[in-house]
C-alpha cells in the first residue's frame, strides 16, 4: 500500500534514550513531543491510519524514528507505552535509523512526491487544493521548538511550500489532527 501522508517532526533537542527513562520529558530533552505527535498521525479512532508514515528526528542523538502505518500492530496511547516499544527494536512497523539531516534529507527524497511545511506564517491553508497536490505530501513541522534555520536550509525547508493552519501556535500533535481531518475531507471529495 501506498502512503497518502507523511508527517515529519523535526526535534531540535530531543534524544533517543538507549534505555526507557523516568520523567521522559526532561530527560530526553523533549522526545515526548515526538512520540505524542507519532500517535496522534497514526491513531483513527481505535483502528490505526494505514496510509501514513511517520518520522521523527531527535536532533541531538541523530536518530530518525519512523513508524509505518501498513505494518503496525498497534499503536499505544501513551508516549512512555510507545518508546517502550521502540526500544524493544524488533517490532514489526518501527524503525530506527541514525542519520544525519543530509542523509534523512536524501530518504526522504526517495519518499515525497510534494512537502509542505507547517509554519504560523506560512499560505493560510484554507487556499491550497490538497486535492490537487501530488501524493504522498510530506508535512513538516517543529516540536516544542520551531525547525532551526540551519536545519531548514539542510532540509530545503527555507524553499518549502510554507502552509498556515491560523495564527494560533498549536501544539505539533493538535496540527497533525487538522491536517489529518483536512486530508481526509480533501481526500474524500476527489
Ligand atoms: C509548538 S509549535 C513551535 C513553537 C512555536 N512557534 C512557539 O512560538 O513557541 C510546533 C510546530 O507546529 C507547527 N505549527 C504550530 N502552529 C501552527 C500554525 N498555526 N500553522 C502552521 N503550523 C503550526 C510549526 O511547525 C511549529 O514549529
Amino acid at each position: 500500500m501506498e502512503y497518502s501522508r507523511v508527517f515529519i517532526v523535526i526535534s531540535p533537542t530531543a534524544i533517543v534514550p538507549k534505555e526507557l527513562v523516568r520523567g521522559i520529558a526532561s530527560t530526553t530533552h523533549r522526545l515526548d513531543v515526538i512520540l505524542r505527535s507519532a500517535i496522534a498521525a497514526l491513531s483513527q479512532g481505535n483502528d490505526i491510519r494505514r496510509d501514513t508514515l511517520f518520522i521523527g528526528y531527535a536532533s541531538k542523538s541523530n536518530t530518525v524514528i519512523e513508524l509505518r502505518g501498513n505494518e503496525l500492530k498497534e499503536i499505544p496511547f501513551s508516549e512512555i507505552e510507545l518508546l517502550n516499544l521502540i526500544l524493544k527494536r524488533s517490532i514489526r512497523g518501527i524503525q530506527l535509523y541514525s542519520f544525519s539531516l543530509p542523509e534523512l534529507k536524501k530518504y526522504l527524497e526517495t519518499l515525497c512526491k510534494s512537502t509542505i511545511y507547517l509554519k504560523e506564517n506560512g499560505e493560510p491553508i484554507d487556499r491550497v487544493d490538497l486535492r490537487t497536490i501530488p501524493r504522498p505530501i510530506c508535512w513538516f513541522l517543529g516540536a516544542h521548538i520551531d525547525v532551526e534555520p540551519q536545519q531548514e536550509r539542510i532540509l530545503g525547508l527555507n524553499k518549502a511550500l510554507r502552509v498556515s493552519l491560523g495564527k494560533i501556535s498549536y501544539m505539533t500533535y493538535q496540527c497533525i489532527v487538522i491536517v489529518n481531518r483536512l486530508l481526509d475531507k480533501a481526500l474524500s471529495e476527489v
